[in-house]
């Protein structure tokens, strides 16, 4: 079986997954290391030299193949791709998917550090992200909503979002 996690950036689903993979031992894969390991260079710098559209195909690319695995794995995605990916419908039948869901004003907390590595923020102030996320998370939460199941991480510890997971699957 595979488990997919998405979710705005801040949500969780790396921490989420790693969790999920220790305590299911089961194997995980986060889409941006995998697009990273592929390129050899950080997503920031993939931004900066070949732009988001370049990103975003790569990212659709890598999401359909793993997609295809038989292999059980818990699948972490980046923020932007289910918004991106023009296959949701596989993803929906291939794995049990988890909307990580926080608010803007959580997410904007948890965002104020390592802005720097996020390709879509980096240029915002402190004072300026929690208005940009309210925003954005407005436009992608249907597609957020498309997911199997929402998990509301307010006021919960990885660890106890991985324990809701595990209590759905
Ligand atoms: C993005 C989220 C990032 C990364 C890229 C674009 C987005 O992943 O894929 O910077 O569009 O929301 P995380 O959600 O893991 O930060």
């Amino acid at each position: 079986m595979l488990i997919s996690l998405v979710g705005y950036m801040g949500s969780g689903k790396t921490s989420v997954a790693s969790i999920l993979s220790e305590k299911l031992q089961c194997k995980w894969l986060d889409l941006d290391h995998e697009i990273e390991n592929f390129e050899k260079i950080k997503i920031s710098e993939i931004f900066k030299q070949k732009g988001e559209i370049y990103f975003r195909k790569l990212e659709n690319q890598l999401l359909e193949k793993l997609l295809q695995s038989p292999e059980p794995m818990i699948l972490s995605l980046g923020g932007g791709a289910p918004m991106f990916y023009n296959n949701m419908e596989l993803l929906l039948e291939r794995s049990e998917s988890f909307y990580l869901f926080a608010s803007p004003a959580e997410l904007a907390k948890r965002l104020a550090k390592g802005k720097e590595q996020r390709p879509l923020i980096q240029h915002l102030s402190d004072d300026e992200l929690p208005e940009f996320i309210a925003k954005h998370l407005f436009e992608r939460n249907p597609k957020y909503q498309m997911a199997k199941y929402t998990i509301n991480t307010q006021g919960l510890s990885p660890e106890q979002v991985a324990d809701e997971i595990i209590q759905k699957l």
